[in-house]
């Protein structure tokens, strides 16, 4: 993997499972992290093993927007700065038919699947911007399909394509 050394990534949803995963490679190769999530116990589990030169845990529900901006902010007062996003957190969304899919399942699939990639994106740039680089993910790992009723994974892809477009025009995307 690239040598990470120096780098700060947030990683959501990242107290289990694939994020818990991405936190364990991203420190091997010398990233600090912090990882965001809303299963604290896990959390701290993660900073216990790592240590908190390494990993610290935010709690952050990725669907509250004042959460995120915050969270993108702790990388900066924790670490020194933020380099690396991956908007990893979610789950299989509200999986219904058009027909029986209420509104608020609906817009619970959506604020978490789509526009907490958006947002986390969009409160995560101007730190990136401030040092230079970036790197965003929030591709088809992230985008866990809402069977028979969204295009959530196609669009997600759009605005994570547009986000690296946007930061590009600005510098390094590498
Ligand atoms: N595992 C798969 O086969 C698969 C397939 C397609 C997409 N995905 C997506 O990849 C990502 C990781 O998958 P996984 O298998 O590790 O899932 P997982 O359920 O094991 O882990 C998801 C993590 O996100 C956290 N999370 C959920 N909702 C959150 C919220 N609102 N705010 C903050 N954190 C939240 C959970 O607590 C958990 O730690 C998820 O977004 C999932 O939808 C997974």
């Amino acid at each position: 993997m690239t040598d990470l050394t120096g780098k700060v990534a947030v990683i959501t949803g990242g107290a289990s499972g694939i994020g818990a995963s991405g936190v364990e490679v991203f420190v091997e190769a010398g990233a600090q992290v912090v990882a965001a999530d809303l299963q604290d116990d896990k959390g701290a589990a993660l900073v216990a093993r790592f240590g908190a030169d390494k990993v610290a845990y935010q709690h952050c529900d990725v669907t509250d927007m004042k959460a995120l901006e915050a969270l993108m902010q702790s990388a900066v007062d924790t670490f020194g700065g933020l380099d690396v996003l991956w908007n990893n957190a979610g789950s299989g969304g509200t999986s219904s038919s058009v027909e029986e899919l209420d509104i608020e399942g609906y817009s619970f699939t959506m604020d978490l699947l789509l526009k907490s990639v958006f947002a986390g994106t969009h409160f995560a740039v101007p730190h990136m911007k401030a040092r230079g680089a970036y790197v965003e993910h929030g591709g088809e790992w992230h985008t866990a399909p809402a069977p028979r009723f969204s295009r959530t994974p196609g669009t997600v892809r759009s605005s994570t394509d547009d986000g690296e477009q946007v930061v590009a025009t600005w510098g390094s995307a590498s």
